[in-house]
């Protein structure tokens, strides 16, 4: 049976843009990534949940995001990628951050990491404080928007190549069934008490058609053993002390919604994302 967490408590992850959070700290090419976290939600979940030089680990790293962040909070980042360009792309960032003089260490590994007990240095298994990640959940993803001369053009939305085992281009029962087999090989990594963060976002499958993500996921975890401890929602907007909610949506993200709207869709512009939170008991 699915679990029900309350929501007990709001992130604010991003009273800064992302563009802003990211500027000096990771290289200019992690604007390539079409997914990425960000690095005030990933600082956060860190800063909760390890003490300095624990490990941390993201089974699906990305651009580095997890790695980055622990390394400047002084722990031991380990990262797996799938994608050669983007495991590429957070050793650069890794790579950036060691230039800084930041007290933690960053490793990053390309692979599937449904097999990641055969990647990761074995010294990892049972010492890990905290699993941080966000998988990935359709192929059209947030990216950039351009200003040409015929008009606006999105760029960097989508990802690039399709090894195989990639999550991130299969259907939702195959995603699900993937993303249980790296929960369960990232639980041997943990340690007794060890914390996992999912973060995920609702999504829509055709205009009508929502699926509740966070919901399923939560699912996938609890089937692998981990234990939910509370549901959170970090903010994609800025939340002014008054209370009023600054969005950061792209062009793309309002005309999709205003569209909807058109059509007699009733949808609302998305200004958080879920987070879950589990623990290995
Ligand atoms: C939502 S993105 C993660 C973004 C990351 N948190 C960051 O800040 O850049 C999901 C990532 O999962 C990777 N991926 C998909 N299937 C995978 C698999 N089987 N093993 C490892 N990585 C995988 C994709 O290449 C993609 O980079």
């Amino acid at each position: 049976m699915v679990e029900t967490l309350p929501i007990s408590e709001i992130w604010l992850t991003c009273q800064i843009p992302a563009r802003d959070q990211r500027r000096g700290r990771y290289v200019p090419q992690t604007s390539s990534h079409p997914a990425k976290m960000l690095p005030h939600l990933a600082a956060h979940a860190i800063s909760s949940y390890t003490t300095p030089g624990e490990l941390v680990f993201d089974p699906m790293c990305g651009a580095g995001t997890t790695l980055v962040e622990a390394m400047h909070l002084g722990r031991q980042g380990i990262g797996v990628d799938i994608e050669p360009r983007y495991s590429a792309l957070a050793e650069a960032n890794v790579a950036l951050a060691s230039s800084q003089r930041v007290t933690g260490t960053g490793q990053v590994f390309t692979g599937d990491a449904t097999g990641l007990l055969d990647l990761v240095p074995a010294s990892a298994v049972g010492r890990v404080g905290l699993v941080l990640t966000s998988p990935p959940y359709g192929r059209g993803t947030h990216g950039l928007v351009r200003t040409t001369s015929t008009g606006l053009r999105k760029r960097d939305h989508q990802y690039g190549d399709r090894e195989r085992g990639n999550l991130a281009y299969v259907g939702w029962s195959r995603l699900f069934d993937g993303f249980a087999s790296i929960l369960a090989a990232s639980y041997h990594l943990l340690r007794p008490g060890g914390t996992v963060v999912i973060t995920c976002r609702t999504v829509r499958r055709e205009r009508d058609d929502l699926i509740d993500l966070p919901g399923e996921l939560l699912a996938v975890a609890q089937s692998v053993g981990l234990v939910p401890v509370q549901r959170t929602a970090a903010m994609l907007a800025a939340v002014r002390d008054d209370g009023q909610i600054v969005h950061r949506a792209n062009m793309f993200g309002l005309r999709a919604v205003r569209r909807a709207r058109d059509e007699g869709i009733p949808v609302h512009l998305l200004v958080h994302e879920d987070v879950l939170i589990l623990r290995r008991c």
